[in-house]
């Protein structure tokens, strides 16, 4: 897409310093679509660093076999140090992060944390594991997307500055839908539907045609409310459950395990 001046922001809100072994596979996912546009908006800075770039043998090895043997690769100390001081030798950073599978996981709230952060230093691995003293010395924070394990740190490293920089202002169309995300609200979200109303027979439901807005609303919010009371009941504990679908001036309360719509009415 092309960029005219007056959407180019002149200092980015953020600076995100991507240290790892592909980095092609990081560029890949970051410059296309919405992350794209926000870079070239000027949003978002992010900058890639190949690792081999900073080893120090002619064969440009950045790992190697561990002390009291075993299986598999570890990545060296020398490449890392040299690359994160660099980098660190000219701004300050927020935070250095390791991406890990034993991190801390990555969630909604910890995204709208490091949203708010300037300089972002993520650390992939991509082999057994990093040199522990990497992490003893250079890592702020380490963070997993997930319990599994991939082969390396670059697509969860992807993935952090994708939840990350949708957040910031300016790098989606509509301000109003990172907000409205799942995990914003405290609720999944609820069902989208656009043309035609009926496709082969399955039929867009009537309140949504029907151009209502309140109606609308306590539509969506009730199927918010179902979806995450089926699918994710954790995230309603110590929220207090209220049907969306009940009478507008007499709220009706639900009982843990039940769905609006098939709610009890409370008379306290
Ligand atoms: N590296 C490999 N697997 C990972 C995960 N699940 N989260 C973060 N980094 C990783």
């Amino acid at each position: 897409m092309t960029t005219t001046n007056a959407m180019m922001n002149s200092t980015p809100l953020m600076r995100i310093d991507i240290v790892c072994a592909v980095p092609q596979v990081v560029e890949q996912v970051l410059s296309t679509s919405i992350i794209g546009r926000a870079r070239e908006k000027g949003v978002v800075e992010i900058l890639l660093h190949n690792l081999h770039d900073y080893a120090t043998d002619r064969y440009r090895h950045i790992d190697d076999t561990p002390f009291g043997g075993g299986a598999g690769m570890i990545l060296s100390c020398e490449p890392v140090f040299s690359c994160v001081e660099r980098l660190q030798s000219e701004r300050t950073y927020d935070d250095v992060i390791y991406m890990t599978p034993d991190g801390e996981q990555l969630t909604q709230p910890l995204a709208n944390r490091l949203s708010m952060k300037h300089n972002l230093i993520l650390l992939a691995g991509h082999y057994k594991g990093i040199d522990q003293r990497i992490r003893d010395v250079l890592v702020t924070r380490e963070v997993s997307i997930g319990d599994y394990v991939l082969t390396g740190g670059e697509l969860p490293a992807a993935v952090l500055a994708d939840a990350v920089v949708r957040l910031l202002p300016g790098a989606m169309g509509d301000a109003e839908s990172a907000l409205n995300d799942s995990f914003q609200t405290g609720l999944l979200d609820y069902p989208h539907y656009t043309r035609p109303a009926d496709f082969r027979g399955h039929v867009v439901p009537d309140v949504l045609q029907g151009g209502n807005h309140a109606e609308i609303e306590r539509w969506r919010e009730a199927e918010a409310y179902r979806k995450t009371l089926q699918r994710r009941p954790d995230m309603l504990e110590g929220r207090p459950v209220v049907d969306p679908l009940a009478a507008k001036n007499k709220r009706k309360r639900t009982k843990p395990g039940s769905v609006p719509g098939d709610t009890e009415v409370s008379h306290g």
